[in-house]
């Protein structure tokens, strides 16, 4: 059981640190909470699979760290910006740590239920 999670714990690390190279080190269980009490799942999703029109989709495969950051500190567009002051450079990187530690959902022909569809 604990050696189950210790695995599944190790990967995640692995899966996290090696696609987040540049970026700044990030818990990625801080930064869920912070990802939703920053409210960004209202228009990214709670797991950043986007929200239609509000927002595009943030993960799997997100922007590389610089501009993930720039987004979110100076938005190109319709996006809320969030300055340092309401959002500390700890806070981001690990709200940037939670976004790559993502993983795509099975496709829908791996999941018994749709197969029928
Ligand atoms: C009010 C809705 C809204 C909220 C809240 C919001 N975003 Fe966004 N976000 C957008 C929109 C719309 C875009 C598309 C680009 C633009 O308008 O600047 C975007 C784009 C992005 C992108 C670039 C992705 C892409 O494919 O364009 C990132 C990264 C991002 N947001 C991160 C965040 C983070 C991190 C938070 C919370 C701290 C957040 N956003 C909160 C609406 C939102």
């Amino acid at each position: 059981m604990h050696l189950i999670t210790i695995a599944v714990a190790g990967s995640m690390f692995f899966a996290v640190a090696a696609q987040a190279q540049n970026a700044p080190g990030g818990s990625a269980e801080r930064g869920e909470k912070i990802y939703l009490h920053q409210m960004c799942h209202n228009c990214h999703g709670t797991v950043g699979q986007g929200g239609g029109v509000a927002g595009p989709k943030l993960a799997p495969n997100p922007f590389p760290w610089g501009a993930f950051a720039q987004q979110t500190r100076k938005p190109r567009q319709a996006m809320t910006p969030y300055s340092e002051k309401v959002l500390p450079e700890q806070d981001l990187a690990d709200i940037y740590a939670y976004i790559v530690s993502i993983k795509p959902g099975p496709a829908a022909k791996d999941i018994p239920l749709l197969s029928g569809f």
